[in-house]
């Protein structure tokens, strides 16, 4: 992250504030920013911010816990590390006591040695308790203690804290729909990414190793000041691309098998997530082309789709019609289409969903079925559409012809007021202009 807060304004940060406040009623929320991991001995994992720590405050350090609560007095309350010139010598500056107050819009900063007996008290003045268990050992132990005593004294004095909820129950709808500094950081992720594989597909060509696209895409992603890549990139040759997460990115491209794509870069903790599945030579065979086509049918027909007031649900089914109807046309599935969707006969080769929703976490939070309901697309929503159709080997009869074969093709949308824009629309999918995008720049 090359700015402070990220980029984000300070207001945009108390307005979020403010609105959770307001929810809050009588409880408490606690959002530890979660600790360094060790990746092996000493050496660390990259530390990655905590999203609704950073949602609710700016603050991206390790070592650090924000406090909200309602009422008289101070309502936000950040714990965070000291400055200490030896740790900083080892790891770099910290924002420090003295300087969080007024970067983060704190009414009060405590050092977080002070941690323990501080939220011990505060714990004791609250009714409810919004915290995710497990985010660190001792606030665990912290809430236990406050949620004891609570019981063991709060019905004779009505007080301490009764129950613990989730963070997610106050953030996530207020996450699912973006503001306009999200869209903007969303829209560089994209433009950064679509420019990401520009630069690996031209390099594509048979004897290039999968992970010489990794290495050109997440070069990319730096080199245009993304902080890096938001999850672990794939880049999939053959039948590898029939493996839906695979990271290994170890062999060599063939010719005349495609290679799948899916990567995304991070901009200011904000996601873009691309698919696209390419020729290696350049060119589709009949079958490569025939499955292709089908998945952009699918593809195309998630957009006509998806705008508002229309379900997450009705996007997948859309995909679902189109590739069930395609498998059949393959040769693949014998009978009605509409019944064959019911009956899910699709879910052996496509057995994924269509899309999640997009934002500060690459699958970010939000429901996607409320009491029993789909969930209805609003202005401000950011999701992927993503079908594909994998032909892992074995199965129906009809399918060994397109053995090894496997597809995806992923953009992002934002809904707006009428309609939904794709903010990666500028890579394009028809199956001939993918294929011009290797082997050229
Ligand atoms: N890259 C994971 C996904 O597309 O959801
Ligand atoms: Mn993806
Ligand atoms: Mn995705």
């Amino acid at each position: 992250m090359h700015e402070p807060l990220g980029g984000f304004s300070p207001d945009t940060f108390r307005r979020r504030r403010e609105l959770t406040l307001a929810g809050l009623d009588d409880g408490m929320l606690i959002l530890p920013a979660g600790p360094v991991r060790y990746r092996s001995r000493d050496t660390e994992y990259t530390y990655r911010p905590d999203s609704e720590l950073f949602y609710l405050s700016g603050v991206t350090e390790p070592g650090a816990v924000a406090v909200l609560r309602p009422g008289e007095g101070e309502q936000f309350i950040l714990f965070i590390r000291e400055r200490d010139p030896e740790a900083e010598l080892w790891s770099g500056e910290r924002v420090g006591t003295g300087r969080a107050r007024e970067l983060y819009g704190a009414d009060v900063v405590h050092p977080i040695g002070d941690l323990d007996g501080r939220l011990a008290e505060l714990l004791t003045g609250s009714r409810s308790i919004y915290y995710r268990w497990g985010a660190e050992q001792h606030i665990d132990r912290l809430v236990l203690d406050a949620l004891s005593r609570g019981r063991a004294r709060g019905s004779r004095r009505g007080t301490g804290p009764r129950g613990v909820m989730d963070p997610g129950e106050l953030l996530d709808e207020l996450r699912m729909i973006k503001d306009d500094e999200e869209i903007e950081h969303i829209r560089r992720a994209a433009r950064i990414t679509v420019d990401g594989f520009r630069k690996a597909l031209a390099i594509a060509a048979p004897g290039i190793g999968e992970w010489e696209l990794e290495a050109v895409m997440e070069g990319a992603f730096r080199r245009a000041g993304a902080d890096g890549a938001g999850y672990q990139t794939i880049v999939g040759g053959g039948k590898n691309a029939c493996v839906l997460h695979y990271v290994q990115n170890r062999c060599t491209l063939q010719g005349g098998e495609l290679v799948l794509v899916d990567a995304g870069a991070e901009v200011g903790l904000y996601h873009a997530d691309i698919t696209r599945t390419v020729p290696v030579s350049g060119r589709f065979t009949d079958e490569q082309r025939a499955v292709y086509e089908v998945v952009e049918a699918a593809h195309a027909a998630a957009v006509a789709t998806a705008r508002p007031g229309a379900t997450i649900g009705a996007v997948h089914q859309a995909t679902v019609g189109v590739i069930t109807a395609g498998l059949v046309d393959l040769g693949v599935l014998e009978g009605l289409p509409e019944t064959l969707a019911e009956e899910e006969k699709h879910k052996p080769f496509y057995p994924h969903q269509t899309s999640h929703w997009l934002g500060l976490d690459v699958h970010d939070v939000g429901d996607y079925v409320q009491v029993g309901r789909s969930r209805t697309l609003e202005p401000g929503m950011v999701f992927t559409v993503e079908p594909g159709l994998y032909f892992r080997g074995g199965g129906e009869a009809g399918a060994a012809r397109f053995a090894g074969i496997g597809v995806r093709i992923e953009d992002d949308f934002l809904v707006t007021s009428s309609g939904c824009d794709n903010l990666t629309g500028a890579l394009p999918t028809s199956a001939d202009s993918v294929a011009e995008l290797v082997g050229r720049e």
